[in-house]
């Protein structure tokens, strides 16, 4: 099945100079950028982008923490299009938590701290990127992040060699 997801490059990773790196995971698999931009955010904004359902789960210290940092400095924002991108971005990304992540995916080849350490630190746990959880945060976060004049249709030549 066809799906968008949003993948943000988030402070730590423009700042490490890693953007093109990290893209061309996604390209290199085959996965369609067809919204690009970069962006500094305010607080207000990124409360919309980690919503309530952060706090809840995982606590306001939390939540805090990543608002922080998101509104830092300038992000890269895509939307990326392909076969079950949701799930297959996910997987090239890796474990939320750094110690976790499998070297191969993005944040086990290029970070590898843990939620402790950030926590111990009071500061957000440095992942590189975010990437949408599953199917309804892929919907709201492409809509909060992307007009629909920012996504593009066009063709790549995986659509005739890879898909
Ligand atoms: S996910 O990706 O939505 O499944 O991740 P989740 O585990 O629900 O966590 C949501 C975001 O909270 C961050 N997080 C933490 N940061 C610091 N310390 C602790 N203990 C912690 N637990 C979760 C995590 O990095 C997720 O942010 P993103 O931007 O998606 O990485």
């Amino acid at each position: 099945m066809i799906e968008r997801t949003l993948i943000l490059i988030k402070p730590d990773g423009i700042q490490r100079c890693l953007t093109g790196k990290i893209i061309s995971r996604f390209e290199d698999a085959g996965l369609k950028i067809i919204g690009m931009k970069m962006k500094c955010i305010d607080e207000n904004f990124a409360k919309k982008h980690y919503t309530e359902d952060i706090e809840k789960r995982r606590g306001k210290f939390v939540r805090d923490k990543l608002i922080g940092f998101i509104t830092e400095g300038p992000v890269l924002a895509m939307c990326i299009e392909g076969v079950n991108a949701i799930e297959n971005v996910r997987k090239l990304v890796g474990d939320t938590e750094p110690r976790k992540s499998m070297p191969g995916t993005i944040r086990g080849d290029f970070a590898h701290v843990t939620y402790d350490y950030a926590d111990g630190k009071n500061v957000a746990v440095k992942n590189l990127v975010h990437a949408s959880a599953d199917k309804n945060d892929a919907e709201n976060e492409v809509k909060l992040w992307f007009s629909g004049e920012e996504l593009h249709s066009y063709k790549t030549v995986h659509d005739v060699h890879v898909l």
